[in-house]
């Protein structure tokens, strides 16, 4: 039964309130703080040599990060949706909307279609990514493009949201079908995105078999969904909390990502440009933005993200520069330390972590660094692990 316009987007807004309320109390420490590269004094390079343009499958991005789907949906968060696209357009990074579910079932809705439609109107040529859950049908994802002229859609595979959201789904049994149908339909690539709690390598293997080139691991450690539908849970339904942390971060999904993974993109707690940089040194082709993007817009709207991106776009170029890689991609190349709760998971996955904290002597040629080795024994899966490869392309 679809559910009145009215009751999605009053939840829309007390998303956009309780994740801006989170920031407030929100905890600083998360995964991306885990790892540390190794410092290596002569091997940077001039800043004037550094691109941040980056290839994600075939499209081409200007900057490895961008605006991560949000709102869309409601006056206020239609306001919202304008400044973001807005600093999408001033600086040239690509932006996703909020899911376009409540568009499609309300298209007589002039305030509902202009909260989605400004995202296009206001930033013409750029890349646009719309959004809709899984289990929507083949004719949305056609009418969900069409909305934004989108040149990619997003899917989000939020089952952990949808347990925790007093009106969720509790049906997931059909996912893995609609995903395969949404692909089929969709006049553009498919995007399959987590909201929060990460995509796990198993996950990251079926979508791969089933046609999904694209994935945002959108892990823990940013804005937390658990939390944010548990506080629109009221006593007499019971509080999930005692289900907090539960998932895995985008550092822990890039680490364990299987060889056959789609492309991927990063998502989820990333607050400034050292987690971009940390990301993309994990294998991750672009790293998706939301919360610390949207606490800047509620701030002071478009004024106030454009600086904040550029500020991102030079110190990104600078501590490149610094880690002597000349384009996102190199990254992949230099040496990475992973520590505490991080490699832990790592060590219960079975994931060499030697290699990767020698990796860049694989191209000085000194020595062949890889899981084969190392001291720890590696399974036959984490020896498909990316961060075995000092290459440009880990994941294919
Ligand atoms: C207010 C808000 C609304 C969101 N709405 C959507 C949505 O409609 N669709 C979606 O795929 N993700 C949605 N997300 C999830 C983000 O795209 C992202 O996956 C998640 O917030 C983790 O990134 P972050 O830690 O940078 O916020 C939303 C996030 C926020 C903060």
């Amino acid at each position: 039964m679809t559910e009145p316009a009215h009751v999605r987007a009053a939840r829309k807004d007390d998303h956009v309130q309780l994740a801006t309320e989170q920031r407030a109390d929100h905890q600083a420490r998360n995964d991306f703080d885990d790892l540390e590269f190794v410092h290596h004094a002569l091997s940077g390079i001039s800043a004037d040599e550094v691109t941040l343009s980056t290839s994600v499958d075939s499209w081409h991005w200007q900057a490895p990060f961008y605006i991560n789907g949000m709102t869309g949906g409601t006056e206020q968060t239609g306001v919202i949706t304008r400044a973001l696209a807005i600093a999408a357009r001033e600086t040239s990074v690509a932006v996703a909307c909020g899911s376009v579910s409540i568009a499609l079932d309300a298209p007589d809705d002039d305030v509902i279609q202009r909260s989605f439609r400004v995202l296009r109107d206001e930033n013409p040529d750029g890349f646009i990514m719309a959004n809709l859950g899984v289990g929507r049908s083949a004719d949305d994802a056609k009418r969900a493009v069409d909305l934004l002229e989108a040149n990619a859609l997003q899917v989000h595979l939020n089952a952990v949201q949808e347990t925790v959201m007093p009106e969720g789904s509790r049906d997931f049994s059909d996912w893995q079908h609609s995903v395969e149908a949404l692909v089929a339909a969709s006049p553009v690539p498919v995007i399959a995105k987590e909201v929060g709690f990460g995509l796990s390598r198993r996950t990251l293997s079926v979508l791969s078999d089933i046609g999904v080139r694209v994935a945002d691991v959108s892990g823990t450690g940013g804005t937390d969904f658990l939390r944010i539908e548990d506080a629109r849970r009221n006593d007499t339904i019971g509080s999930f909390s005692m289900m907090s942390g539960f998932g895995q971060s985008a550092a822990a999904c890039l680490l364990d990502a299987p060889a056959d993974a789609p492309h991927l993109l990063a998502s989820g707690g990333v607050r400034h440009p050292f987690d971009v940089v940390k990301a993309l040194a994990l294998g991750a082709e672009a790293v998706g933005v939301a919360g610390t993007f949207l606490e800047a817009v509620q701030a002071g709207g478009s004024e106030t993200l454009v600086p904040l991106i550029g500020r991102w776009q030079l110190q990104l170029t600078q501590m490149m520069a610094l880690l002597g890689a000349a384009q996102p991609s190199e990254l992949r190349r230099t040496d990475v330390l992973v520590r505490g709760d991080l490699a832990d998971f790592c060590r219960l996955r079975g994931i060499d972590l030697a290699g990767l904290a020698r990796r860049s002597e694989s191209r000085a040629g000194t020595q062949a660094v890889g899981f084969t080795a190392s001291s720890d024994a590696p399974t036959p899966a984490a020896s498909m692990s990316p961060i075995s490869l000092a290459s440009e392309e880990p994941h294919r």
